[in-house]
């Protein structure tokens, strides 16, 4: 299929090195990694040489590193299983969260515990006065997301997880979008667990990671056979564990280096001005221009209106854009409610129309200037069919 790529935060193209990695491992290592034979010790092996290779490019330890399939999987086990060890009480959460805190969120509801959703500014930032207020008792654990998949927000985790600490109540930490984007490391930063998702960074779909700090206790959520240290049961997927140890190495070796700026952050500030100087056009999130540190460097949303200023539907943008060549997002899914409006462009102040009209560009290492050049023209193309469609 031909087309320009240009919706990273929803999946990426596995890497062909990531694909390799991972033929050579399905060819030797495919037994259960818990049989005694020969066979099991080769496939346990290569489990424990992907776990300690994603440890190092995490900055953790082997031991802190539970494979599990993916994101949500990765937060459920985070929210459900360190509550589970904790007296009922309240879990913070921003008012920004992915779906997969939300509803791991709902269940400890469910069990008693009390939610409470921090809001953010316009940007779609968190106030560090407000978490410190929040963290007082009955607040036992706080879930947050540091890179927002919707509007590109770059939590300041160091000040908010600091905070946290010095409260005593453990963080969890939403990183599938940073992981792979942003240096990670995890013994340096102040947060008791970490959720990752390999196919956000090249790597293959089905697996994740949860980073567990050393002494935190986690309830594993499937008992099972006491895999990954009784933490997620289940027989382990060692081929795409050693994709995911790939990817990360390939994303550690593609990460600029202190006062160098991020390859994809440039292709992406370079579409910034053209499309903006569309009229009815306009940023959500923190503006790369003022605040680089404060967004995802491959990450770029926007609201689309007609010339005169009118929200028009996102999602009728994705077709549009589609039809010049061009795979972007809209950044909201249709709601049971009917309505087309993101709750995260809600949550920062948009109005239900607005929120209705957001589309969302995320950029990889596969593409050129050259790929993204045309993006301005099509955007204008694929707006003035739809404010012409009656
Ligand atoms: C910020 C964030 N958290 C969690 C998830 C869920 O990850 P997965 O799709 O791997 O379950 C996503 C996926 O889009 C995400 O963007």
């Amino acid at each position: 299929m031909s087309g320009v790529y240009l919706d990273a935060s929803a999946t990426t193209p596995p890497a062909a090195e990531v694909i390799a990695a991972m033929a050579a491992v399905q060819a030797q290592a495919w037994a259960n990694p818990s049989s005694l034979h020969g066979f099991g010790l080769a496939a346990a092996e290569a489990l424990e040489r992907a776990r300690w290779q994603c440890a190092s490019h995490l900055g953790c330890r082997p031991q802190e590193l539970v494979f599990t399939s993916g994101g949500t999987e990765s937060i459920h086990l985070a929210l459900v299983g360190a509550a589970a060890c904790l007296p009922v009480g309240r879990l913070l959460i921003s008012a920004v969260e992915h779906p997969a805190t939300e509803a791991a969120a709902l269940q400890l509801q469910a069990r008693g515990w009390q939610i409470q959703r921090l809001p953010v500014n316009r940007e779609g930032l968190l106030d560090q006065a407000q978490l410190a207020q929040a963290l007082e008792p009955p607040t036992r654990l706080v879930s947050l997301i540091w890179g927002q998949s919707e509007v590109g927000s770059l939590q300041d985790l160091q000040a908010l997880g600091g905070l946290c600490r010095r409260a005593g109540v453990p963080l969890h930490v939403d990183a599938v979008q940073v992981v792979g984007h942003c240096a990670v490391d995890f013994n340096s930063l102040p947060v008791e667990l970490l959720s990752l998702a390999g196919h956000k960074l090249q790597g293959p779909r089905g697996i994740g990671a949860l980073l567990v700090r050393e002494g935190l206790a986690l309830q594993g959520v499937f008992g099972a056979g006491g895999q990954e240290g009784g933490r997620r049961g289940g027989t382990e997927a060692v081929v795409l564990a050693a994709g995911l140890a790939r990817a990360l190495e390939l994303a550690q070796a593609q990460q600029c280096g202190p006062g160098e700026r991020d390859p994809l952050a440039k292709l992406r500030d370079g579409l910034l001005d053209p499309l903006l100087s569309l009229p009815g056009v306009q940023l959500t999130g923190p503006d790369p221009r003022r605040a680089a540190a404060r967004r995802l460097p491959h990450h770029l949303s926007l609201l689309v209106g007609t010339e005169g200023g009118q929200p028009l539907s996102g999602r009728a943008l994705v077709r549009e854009l589609w039809r010049e060549g061009f795979a972007v997002s809209s950044g909201s899914a249709c709601h049971s409610s009917g309505s087309a409006a993101s709750a995260v462009l809600m949550a920062l102040g948009f109005s239900e129309a607005q929120a209705a009209s957001g589309l969302r560009l995320s950029l990889g290492p596969w593409l050129t200037p050259a790929d993204l050049a045309g993006v301005p023209a099509a955007l204008a193309r694929a707006r003035q069919r739809l404010a012409s469609t009656p």
